[in-house]
């Protein structure tokens, strides 16, 4: 069966390899960027190109939605990848730069589900991929920013899953460990992390940030097999014949820091539970 997919973000990095990935398999791929001339690697593959901002309005994206279902309709796949990980120390990242990561990992997720939700019903079937993140998880310092707005994806996506399974629709959350992927660099060239204030009390923890960085091209995580795994799991290949999961992690050390985190959480929830059940009314 051949698919219909909507990647956001496809110009570079996980996007572009999904992308490449899903035209490989014979699938049709409308893929967006900011700025369409750097789609010319999908394009030349077969891919539709989009230009797609999501600081647009949701007039605007809803506009450019409904365009998409008159040309290319039904689309059987949306991907919520566009993206970038605002990493640093929270006091010195000052609230514009905040709201713009708010703007573009988790408002433009949430104008693109609500662009396309009313299709998929009418079309009862659809599978939305939100990207999220490792980062979403645990206490590390640094990732508080973006950690938080991959959590609000995670979140948004298990209740809207419950809300639209009756219409055949399946909204899920993907969570990547580190991947090898152009991120910093692209970032980098877009100003962030230029010019912000430092304090000097946090000189110390200030150098995760440059650990961080200096670790990212050595990262355990392969785009193409990202794309392989998103594709098998929307063809419902192998281990995705029966079901598909509502969260699904990707690599190695996302497994583990999950289990890490998860195991932590439970064992301090069982050590305050006297606590935790004494706010109850007593008549309970
Ligand atoms: N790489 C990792 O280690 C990793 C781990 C966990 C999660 N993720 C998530 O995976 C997704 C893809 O990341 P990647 O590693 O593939 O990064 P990437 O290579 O930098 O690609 C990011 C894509 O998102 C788009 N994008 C970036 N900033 C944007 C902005 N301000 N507004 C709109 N679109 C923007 C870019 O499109 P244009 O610039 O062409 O518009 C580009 O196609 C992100 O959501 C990221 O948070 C990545």
């Amino acid at each position: 069966m051949t698919l219909t997919w909507f990647i956001t973000g496809a110009s570079s990095g996980l996007g572009l390899a999904l992308a490449k990935t899903a035209l490989a398999k014979g699938d049709k791929v409308i893929g967006t960027s900011r700025e369409s001339s750097r789609l010319a690697e999908i394009v030349s593959q077969g891919a539709i190109p989009l230009t797609f901002n999501s600081s647009d309005s949701p007039q605007v994206i809803n506009s450019i939605i409904s365009d998409v279902f008159k040309k290319h309709g039904p689309i059987d796949v949306v991907v919520n990848n566009a993206g970038y990980g605002e990493i640093g120390i929270f006091e010195e990242i000052d609230y514009p730069t905040i709201e713009n990561q708010y703007q573009v990992n988790v408002f433009a997720p949430i104008k693109v589900l609500q662009g396309f939700l009313p299709y998929l019903r009418s079309q009862k079937s659809g599978l939305i991929i939100n990207v999220g993140s490792v980062a979403a998880f645990g206490s590390d310092p640094i990732s508080g920013i973006y950690g938080s707005t991959k959590a609000a994806i995670k979140k948004l996506s298990a209740s809207i899953d419950s809300e639209v399974k009756e219409f055949g629709i399946r909204v899920i959350v993907v969570e990547p460990g580190p991947f090898r992927t152009p991120i910093v660099k692209n970032y980098s060239e877009q100003g962030v992390f230029k010019d912000r204030s430092t304090i000097k009390d946090y000189d110390e923890s200030r150098k995760m940030v440059d650990m961080f960085f200096s670790h990212i091209n050595q990262a355990s995580g392969d785009p193409n097999r990202f794309g392989k795994a998103l594709v098998k799991l929307a063809h419902r290949e192998e281990e995705f014949k029966e079901s598909i999961p509502c969260v699904l992690a990707l690599g190695e050390y996302t497994y583990e820091r999950k289990n890490g985190v998860f195991a932590d959480e439970l064992e301090e929830m069982k050590k305050y539970k006297n606590v935790t059940f004494s706010t109850d009314n007593p008549d309970m």
